[in-house]
């Protein structure tokens, strides 16, 4: 039998940042969907939609930082996406290259830090350089943490956890006794991280898309029929009054 380890977190859980008292939601993630229709109903190509749709993140950055919010996490690409065809796929794969340029020293001065969710060997080496060297550049801020998630996949992510906790079951550095949900959330991509509270998708589909299964276990949904270049500060406060409202009952009473 392994020898009983005491309980160690793979991943430290954060310290809250900053706790607004006041109902916001702490962790909100967003599925930011309808970029292409939204280029399309205009005659213009994908590509110009994903780019338009980079303007609308950083609105919704802006006013994550203006509300408080601790953890915002964008689903940028999916497992999934490679699917599309290779050009568009390269379009939304250069943006954070793109979107980095133009706007990390901004992030950098409100506090933001950058980091990243999903499989990033995959991405190609562009994406990675842009990606890495935001975080590195930000890893010392404590304000906003801004997660994006690229190349990522829920039931990949699981998979990869399990791979990796397996490892340390069988080089002992685990033991099956130890083994909870909490323990099992550290080895997830957001392990450390709260679970979304909150979890926004425009675009006017009512479906998850792979995206952080586990987590979402109890968070609150709002759907928005907005193609995301649309979306705004307005709708996204919208979506924070709404949650406010909501009663959380984690299956009591
Ligand atoms: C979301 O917009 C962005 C990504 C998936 C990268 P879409 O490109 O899915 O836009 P629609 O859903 O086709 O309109
Ligand atoms: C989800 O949107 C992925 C991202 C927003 C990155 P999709 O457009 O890929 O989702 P489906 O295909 O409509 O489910
Ligand atoms: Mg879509």
């Amino acid at each position: 039998m392994a020898m009983k380890i005491p309980f160690i977190h793979h991943k430290q859980p954060q310290e809250a940042l900053q706790i607004p008292g006041d109902g916001t939601p702490e962790h909100v993630a967003i599925i930011m969907d309808g970029n292409g229709r939204w280029a399309q109903k205009r005659g213009m190509t994908r590509a110009a939609g994903h780019k338009e749709g980079m303007s609308t993140v950083v609105k919704i950055v802006r006013a994550a930082v203006q509300s408080k919010v601790n953890i915002l996490t964008l689903y940028t690409f999916s497992t999934e996406n490679w699917k599309r065809p290779k050009a568009e796929v390269e379009t939304i794969l250069r943006l954070p290259k793109q979107f980095m340029k133009t706007y990390l020293p901004e992030l950098i001065a409100n506090n933001v830090r950058i980091e990243v969710i999903g499989d990033m060997g995959k991405l190609p080496i562009y994406t990675r350089e842009a990606v890495q060297y935001a975080m590195d550049r930000t890893r010392k801020n404590d304000g906003l943490q801004l997660n994006f998630a690229l190349n990522y996949g829920s039931r990949h992510e699981i998979l990869r956890a399990m791979k990796e906790m397996l490892g340390d079951l069988q080089n002992e550095k685990l033991s099956l006794d130890d083994l909870d949900e909490q323990h099992f959330s550290s080895y997830l991509d957001t392990g450390g991280l709260k679970d979304p509270d909150l979890l926004i998708r425009t675009g006017g589909e009512k479906r998850l898309s792979n995206f952080l299964l586990w987590q979402l276990a109890y968070t609150e949904f709002w759907f928005s029929d907005v193609l995301w270049p649309d979306f705004s500060e307005q709708e996204f406060l919208q979506a924070l009054d709404e949650y406010r409202q909501r009663k959380r009952r984690y299956g009591g009473i």
